[in-house]
């Protein structure tokens, strides 16, 4: 078992996230959020894959919780109106994820782990994942505004604030901005060896996250890229206060889950990503098929070393006791 000691509040849901007991308790469920009431609209790459309204949101996972799923992962959609250059309503104590997360955390409590996606690309109107000058990312003018959007998520309640932007050095200063506004126990999942991949397709349809003009390889990963890289990436991470290291995609790298866990003391997580999903349900398996490929999909994330497993296959797995 895998734990980071500088959380002192281990609610046991939490700690059922990351002991590794059980596939089933590894698994984490992604939920898109977006504006308006009683809105539940299928996105057409991910099928069974929803944006909802927050009044609809909070429905699905208190179901979810009733089956048993207790970790959930919130990404924010916004409207186009809602977008400008420096992402200004993504740390807005009023947007939709925000006033999800408080939902949640006072009608679940302890009970729930809820993880928010930290990033600028769902707030930007050139969809990139920080701050843009002259047609270029930059690293350290992008890190201040990932640090308020962490803050505003840990205000309402977030136990985890999941970096996915890929700025250098970003760990370090989220960590002190918490620590600087006395949330000590909000822990850090870190997107740390996150590939610039063309499996993030169906994704930036749900989110309307894709960048308006060149692609994200300045910042995200190589997918060429040796292992040193990933190692490194997971270990400045890890030394710069990350409580779970991420790897992303998750079934095209599991070798590279496998040199990750071996190298860093802290839970490895994996983000089965959302082409890898679509991949799954683009033969058009039986249920009976289906079963079998999410759950040997699965195994191999475990055998390869995630403690945690981001994935949309989570509801039918647990919904449906696939893995009893
Ligand atoms: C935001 C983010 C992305 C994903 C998770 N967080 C998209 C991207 O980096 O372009 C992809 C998740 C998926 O494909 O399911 N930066």
């Amino acid at each position: 078992m895998k734990i980071r000691p500088r959380i002192n509040r281990w609610t046991s849901a939490r700690r059922n996230l990351i002991n590794g007991s059980s596939i089933q308790s590894s698994l984490v469920q992604p939920h898109f959020v977006v504006e308006g009431d009683m809105v539940n609209e299928p996105i057409l790459t991910m099928p069974g894959i929803n944006r909802q309204s927050v009044d609809v949101l909070v429905k699905t996972i208190e179901k979810d919780m009733e089956m048993g799923i207790t970790s959930h992962m919130l990404f924010p959609v916004l409207k186009q109106s809602d977008k400008d250059p420096i992402a200004s309503k993504a740390s807005n104590l009023s947007m939709p994820l925000q006033k999800a997360v408080k939902q949640l955390k006072r009608k679940f409590g302890d009970e729930i782990v809820v993880m928010t996606d930290v990033c600028l690309c769902t707030a930007t109107d050139h969809g990139h994942c920080g701050l843009i000058n002259e047609s270029e990312v930059v690293n350290d003018l992008s890190i201040p505004e990932l640090c308020r959007i962490a803050l505003s998520h840990a205000e309402c309640g977030a136990d985890y604030i999941s970096a996915s932007d890929m700025m250098d050095g970003r760990v370090n200063a989220i960590r002190e901005s918490l620590e600087s506004e006395g949330y000590v126990n909000t822990g850090i999942m870190s997107y740390s060896v996150k590939y610039a991949s063309a499996f993030y397709g169906p994704f930036r349809d749900a989110a309307d996250s894709a960048p308006a003009f060149n692609d994200r390889s300045s910042y995200q990963m190589d997918t060429r890229s040796d292992y040193s890289e990933a190692i490194l990436e997971a270990i400045t991470d890890e030394k710069e206060g990350a409580d779970i290291i991420m790897v992303k995609p998750a079934m095209i790298y599991l070798d590279v889950v496998r040199e990750v866990s071996n190298s860093v003391m802290r839970p490895v997580a994996v983000y089965n990503v959302s082409g890898e999903y679509s991949m799954v349900l683009a033969s058009k398996p039986s249920v009976e098929e289906r079963k079998k490929m999410v759950c040997e999909i699965l195994h191999a994330f475990k055998r390869a070393g995630a403690d945690v497993i981001v994935s949309y296959h989570t509801r039918e797995v647990i919904n449906n006791k696939w893995l009893n």
